[in-house]
């Protein structure tokens, strides 16, 4: 198959779709438009590997965009989901089920004492700002540059250059009302971030962050930056929430907030929450998430909220996240990050590797990546290239550079050898 491009059969099967869904896909990023490529199409999945439509494997670093810790297709979260479908598919009505998960969430996130389900991330980082905003009565949400909360439309805004850009939508079809209360400020800016609390502390009603950006490639937030968020919060009565949806249950059982030992006052939560099916969750102090209807005034519900099948699968993969798996992720991780650094090295291009756990990317500058600006300035380009020349040697990697790739649970040390070994090949093809 030439270098970029996906097989015959699925050629063929993205010329068809591009005739009836925007862009032959039903998430943007799927269509490899990024990287000069077209995509795969998969027709099923077992443990860490995709099978093409031609039937080609690949070892696959996307894990449907973060849920697959466990791999694909585990036995317990098949067994799961089919015992209850056969129950019925969804009720409208509450089980026990969800009683469980709830159980769960709060057990394992002692931030959140009170949880809500719901059927996608989007809904979720809405839900909650919504509710941090009937909380407080305030109408302004700070979001971080480089950040994704998903596609609600007040999220959707590009910041600028300057302390922070209010209102500018990155989207069209946002009216620049919707989103005037949004104010942006760069990643890992405690300064822009003081003074903006010292400018408008009052009229904050939240604070949302990627604890780890995902979103822009893998970056950590600088020593103090989290915690500052949720003193500033506190200090100014604004509500501090945690994007959890790519971190949460990948980064420890309880996310980045139990890696570094933090509280915020709401989280969202989504991914591998839900296991790998449509189903996400927010929540958090019990004071905060009592304005919820139908105890509070702040109105959120979904027809196929908590539905049966998808909780199942939420609760077969939840059982499973031992430490055994976090430390098997994080020595794979760390043989991929020391692996992928030596093959840089060797093929003396310009590049660096940023890791956290299992959540990884190889960014094309010499780096440290800490904010979108440093990500923005990466050679896009090589990338590509080199994206394509991985494709071709059977390695399914994120295709953009502003993206994490996933180890996950069904990974071998042999298969993190082998995607070292490509790698050094399609860094050599990226120059
Ligand atoms: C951090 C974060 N928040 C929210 C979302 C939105 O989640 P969903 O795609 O399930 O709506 C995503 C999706 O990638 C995400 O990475």
């Amino acid at each position: 198959m030439p270098v970029g491009m996906a097989d015959k059969v699925s050629q063929s099967l993205f010329e068809r779709a591009a005739r009836v869904i925007p862009g032959g896909v039903n998430s943007p990023v799927r269509a490899f438009r990024a990287v000069g490529g077209s995509p795969v199409f998969i027709t099923r999945a077992q443990g860490a590997y995709l099978y093409g439509a031609d039937g080609a494997k690949y070892t696959d670093y996307i894990g449907s965009w973060g849920p697959m810790i466990l791999g694909h297709a585990h036995p317990a979260v098949v067994a799961a989901i089919t015992e209850a479908a056969v129950k019925g598919t969804s009720y409208g009505a509450p089980t026990e089920l969800e009683v469980l998960f709830a159980e769960r969430i709060t057990k394992l996130y002692p931030s959140i004492e009170m949880v809500r389900a719901v059927s996608s991330g989007t809904e979720a980082t809405m839900a909650a700002l919504r509710v941090a905003r009937g909380f407080t009565g305030r109408d302004v949400v700070v979001k971080f540059e480089g950040c994704y909360h998903g596609h609600a439309d007040f999220l959707l805004v590009k910041a600028g250059s300057g302390l922070a850009t209010f209102g500018v939508p990155d989207s069209a079809g946002v009216p620049a009302g919707t989103a005037a209360n949004t104010a942006t400020l760069p990643f890992n800016d405690l300064a822009a971030l003081r003074a903006l609390f010292a400018e408008k502390g009052a009229s904050i009603a939240g604070v949302i962050v990627e604890p780890v950006v995902g979103n822009m490639g893998c970056v950590a937030p600088a020593p103090g930056f989290l915690e500052e968020i949720i003193a500033l919060c506190t200090k100014h009565g604004g509500v501090s929430i945690f994007d959890e949806v790519m971190t949460g249950c990948r980064l420890s059982p309880s996310g980045m907030q139990g890696r570094v030992g933090l509280k915020p006052d709401m989280t969202c939560l989504g991914k591998i929450v839900g296991g790998g099916m449509p189903l996400a969750a927010y929540g958090g102090r019990r004071d905060i998430m009592q304005t919820v209807s139908p105890l509070g005034p702040v109105y959120q519900a979904g027809t196929l909220s908590g539905n049966p099948i998808a909780v199942s699968a939420a609760l077969a993969t939840l059982d499973r996240l031992d430490d055994v798996l976090y430390a098997h992720l994080e020595a794979l991780g760390a043989r991929l990050e020391a692996g992928l650094v030596s093959a840089i090295a060797k093929t003396k291009v310009t590049a660096c590797v940023q890791r956290v756990g299992s959540m990884l990317t190889i960014f094309f500058s010499k780096g440290p990546i800490t904010s979108w600006d440093d990500a923005k300035a990466c050679d896009t380009v090589a990338f590509g290239k080199f994206h394509n020349a991985f494709l071709a040697q059977g390695q399914y990697w994120p295709p953009s550079q502003f993206e994490a790739a996933f180890i996950g649970n069904a990974h071998t040390n042999a298969d993190i050898d082998a995607t070292i070994a490509a790698a050094e090949v399609a860094l050599a093809a990226s120059v």
